[in-house]
């Protein structure tokens, strides 16, 4: 895998639906985010007013400025100078809180340069699963965090929601009762190429979306050094599922599209 031709193509094809995306999450993101992303990696976080925080990719900073919200002083970074520019532009008095920059996830040294030891916590919601490779990231991580500090991501869950999954809708007799049933198909776990796909229905240019399995995931944390103490798997509610028209997530009420996780230095 040709990682740094992929990390380019991505971060332009980023660059050119920063507008989307920003329209897509506005001030605090879209359903998805708030009802899944947002309360599984706040609730690992543990989050202290005062607490300086850093987040990985943080888009048109949707999480960054919630976590301001909370009293955290927060760095934010992301590989796309557009979408850097939208967040800095969203809510002079909400964005100034957040020390916005434009760093790339897979640079090791650039991120070491934000400072050793200088964070009580760093977030990466729904980013891990668009880098070629997450090694710099943990390792890069692992530094900057302070002792008894806390890594917390959100990502795509990798036995249901990675690399397109198929939704199904079916009609079936159960007990003498026809009814309507939702699930996803998948094809394959272990080893899946990188795909393109649109994170949300009409987003332009599609970015590639890397696969792992879990022992990739985590394997790729340990080896820097963490240990996995707290983990999420946040789905939609039945209420959702029953209000949802359409094949969405929100109808699958029993399969979590997110995994999110709490890792510490060993
Ligand atoms: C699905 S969005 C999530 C944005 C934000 N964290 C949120 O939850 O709304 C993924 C983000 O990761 C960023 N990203 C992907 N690869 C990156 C890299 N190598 N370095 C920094 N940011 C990256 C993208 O530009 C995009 O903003």
């Amino acid at each position: 895998m040709d990682i740094k031709r992929l990390n380019d193509e991505g971060r332009e094809l980023w660059n050119q639906k920063a507008h989307f995306w920003d329209a897509l999450h506005g001030d605090f993101g879209n359903m998805f985010h708030q009802r899944l992303v947002e309360p599984s990696v706040l609730q690992l976080l543990e989050l202290k007013a005062g607490d300086i925080v850093l987040d990985v990719g943080c888009g048109n900073g949707a999480f960054a400025r919630r976590l301001a919200e909370r009293g955290a002083l927060v760095t934010a970074f992301d590989y796309s100078e557009e979408l850097i520019r939208l967040a800095k532009a969203r809510g002079a008095a909400l964005s100034a809180a957040v020390d916005f920059r434009v760093i790339d996830g897979t640079d090791e040294a650039a991120m070491l340069a934000l400072g050793a030891g200088r964070f009580d916590g760093i977030t990466c919601a729904m980013a891990l699963m668009d880098m070629p490779t997450i090694d710099p990231l943990f390792r890069a991580a692992a530094c900057l965090l302070r002792q008894g500090g806390r890594f917390v991501f959100a990502t795509q869950h990798p036995a249901f929601n990675s690399n397109n999954p198929i939704f199904v809708h079916e009609k079936e007799d159960r007990d003498g009762v026809v009814g309507d049933h939702y699930a996803v198909k998948l094809r394959a776990y272990l080893d899946m190429p990188p795909v393109k796909g649109a994170g949300a229905p009409g987003e332009p240019a599609p970015h590639y979306y890397y696969h792992r399995s879990l022992s990739e995931l985590l394997g790729a944390a340990f080896a820097a050094g963490f240990v996995l103490d707290g983990l999420l798997e946040p789905a939609f509610s039945a209420d959702d599922a029953e209000a949802s028209e359409g094949l969405s997530w929100s109808k699958l009420a029993q399969i979590p599209p997110v995994l999110s996780g709490r890792l510490r230095l060993a």
